[in-house]
């Protein structure tokens, strides 16, 4: 993600961006003290505990706990990814953001396709009312019971019956925007050798009522569009081009991301009605995959989002087997504290005919119903075999091991694990064999991951002063110029060290990093937790008592330092006995250990 984006102009974006700004502008900020307050409008709360400081550049709600920089806001109240969030700001401070993060397109051209597909959408909106033979799509709306609002908020549109309208009216006999409507899908090439550009292409779409595809900012990317009656296809979809991607866009993210600030569960389905249709009775939080299964993308993008996502599926055999597919897909992407639901509909139902049946609550009732996502799985399988036998048994265990070593976390493999050690009663000995299996240590796949996260010198364990003298430099960063070399602490063997030294490399280098630009230089690394809690982590004393003690630490560092080499150089004197110059410096270690401070 930021690996797109060279370090310096993130940089350059958060020097140019006032975070209290920012934050002013969607949530209106009161003074208080040093730094503004707002009701945090991350969690429900009456009174404010989401407090924004100007001299960090950094806003921290002592309500819910979240943190960050102006990006991070960004990305978590819009919902954006990060380089959207880039752009967002980019553009605010008038940057221009480096070509390099576009790999798939030429940027020339890319703006063009946003651009025509835009003037596409309110073309189709405008027919949809003012079209001399509105009346057939207008009847056929109202026959679907689609209010005038929820037409709005989807900009749903109609594409008129001829075979040139897009042709003509965007076209307009212009072969760069005849190209571009190509590109994107609205044009399609007549087999004939025609030169002549009209005759050479026509409209994709016609005669139907259209949904337009946006991406997560809110461009039309691609389209759906439904035939008014029973004939066939039902549905004709813009084929895949460089803006749109079937397998990794959802039909109505963009609406839902404007409707809910919240996103606490995302529900995915079939169709676009469906999803239009359960906006229009409050269910805002829908989303459909484009006539595909679900990817794994889609997956990792709505886990971005929540923790909980729903797959709605038909109650018949085509429904059960979709949902096996979703699963199977969802496996590699699954992980503890991500939940994926599984709802099957009663007979004859789809979502659509279901809410306007039941309504929002009654929907949501059976939603209750779902099954999780390990019910489902063994579910399924379990329907394979007769557990009461020993043969069954074993049979379950053979048919779940493939899908659980499709599961890359270790947290949720172990939870799947241990439910299918449960049903199908393993002894000792298979449990061990179905450890091998699955490529988990014997007994050891939870020590396995701590000493992962505790690694030599990660700063989780370092000691009190460690942790003080990185809290005073994140947040006096003024405190650097004075330090002297960071290089002299370096071998100096206690916890986190190796970040303080880094930390007063990087203030030496740009003594004017705020708090937050600070952070963004660890932003995707093990240490960017840690180091926001120093970041927030409320200082008792004054800025002079802060100063002082902190070259107190610097003093009791460099004498550590000191014991610790003479410590180094007594033990291989005794084990291997010392060199010339390692005696000399022995002499002056002890010697210097002496003299008053
Ligand atoms: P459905 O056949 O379930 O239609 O297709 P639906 O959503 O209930 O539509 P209505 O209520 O009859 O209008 C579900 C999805 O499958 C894709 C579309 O994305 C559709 O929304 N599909 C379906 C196609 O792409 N082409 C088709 O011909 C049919
Ligand atoms: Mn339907």
């Amino acid at each position: 993600m930021a690996g797109s984006i060279p370090r310096e102009f993130i940089d350059d974006v958060l020097a140019s961006t006032d975070i209290v700004e920012l934050i002013d502008s969607r949530i209106p900020l009161k003074r208080s003290g040093s730094n503004y307050k707002a009701c945090c409008p991350f969690h429900g709360e009456k009174t404010p505990s989401f407090s924004v400081s100007q001299v960090k550049q950094f806003y921290h709600c002592f309500g819910c706990g979240v943190s960050g920089d102006a990006i991070k806001f960004l990305m978590e109240y819009e919902h954006t990814e990060f380089i959207e969030a880039i752009e967002e700001l980019a553009q605010m401070a008038g940057l221009q953001v480096p070509k390099i993060a576009y790999t798939h397109n030429t940027p020339k051209q890319v703006p063009e396709q946003f651009n025509l597909l835009d003037q596409v959408t309110h073309y189709y909106q405008h027919q949809l009312k003012h079209h001399p033979q509105a009346n057939k799509v207008q009847q056929y709306v109202q026959q679907r019971g689609l209010s005038a609002d929820i037409i709005k908020t989807f900009s749903l549109g109609y594409a008129p019956p001829d075979w040139d309208n897009v042709l003509n009216v965007l076209g307009a006999e212009d072969r760069t925007k005849i190209q571009t409507l190509f590109t994107t899908g609205m044009l399609i090439k007549r087999e004939s050798t025609a030169t002549d550009d009209h005759r050479a292409y026509y409209d994709r779409f016609r005669e139907r009522l259209m949904f337009p595809i946006r991406d997560r900012r809110g461009r039309t990317i691609g389209f759906g569009g439904r035939i008014l009656g029973d004939d066939k296809p039902k549905y004709l979809n813009s084929p895949e081009t460089p803006l749109f991607h079937k397998g990794q866009e959802l039909y109505g993210l963009y609406e839902l991301k404007q409707a809910v600030r919240k996103i606490e569960k995302v529900l995915v389905v079939e169709g676009y009605m469906d999803v239009v249709s359960l906006a229009q009775f409050g269910i805002h939080y829908s989303v459909a995959t484009l006539g595909t299964a679900t990817t794994p993308e889609h997956l990792k993008v709505l886990f971005r989002l929540c923790d909980d996502v729903f797959f709605c599926f038909d109650g018949d055999r085509a429904g059960r087997d979709a949902a096996w597919k979703a699963m199977n897909n969802a496996l590699p992407v699954m992980k503890q504290g991500k939940y994926a639901h599984f709802m099957f509909l009663p007979d004859g139902e789809d979502p659509d005919t279901l809410i306007r049946a039941k309504g929002k609550l009654g929907f949501e009732a059976e939603m209750e119903q779902s099954m999780t996502f390990s019910e489902f799985f063994f579910d399924q399988l379990v329907k394979q075999v007769n557990l009461n036998t020993r043969e069954g048994r074993d049979k379950l265990n053979y048919l779940s091991k493939p899908y659980l070593k499709e599961i890359k976390d270790n947290a949720f493999k172990d939870l799947m694990k241990t439910r299918l050690e449960e049903l199908a009663e393993l002894s000792h000995g298979e449990k061990q064999r179905l450890d091998t299996d699955l490529g988990v240590n014997i007994g050891g796949n939870k020590a396995h991951y701590e000493t992962q996260k505790h690694s030599f010198n990660q700063p989780r364990q370092a000691p009190s002063t460690v942790k003080k003298v990185i809290s005073y430099l994140l947040q006096y960063p003024q405190l650097a110029k004075k330090a002297g070399d960071p290089g002299r602490f370096l071998l100096l063997e206690i916890e986190g060290i190796r970040l303080f030294v880094q930390l007063l490399d990087l203030l030496q280098t740009d003594p004017h990093l705020t708090t937050a630009r600070i952070l963004a230089h660890w932003q995707e690394s093990e240490h960017y937790q840690y180091l926001t809690q120093r970041a927030i982590e409320p200082l008792l004393i004054d800025e002079k008592a802060i100063s002082s003690e902190f070259n107190d630490f610097l003093q009791l560092f460099a004498r550590q330092y000191q014991q610790q080499r003479i410590s180094q150089l007594e033990r291989k004197e005794r084990n291997q006995g010392l060199g010339v110059l390692e005696k000399k410096e022995y002499r002056q270690l002890v010697y210097s250990k002496t003299l008053p401070e």
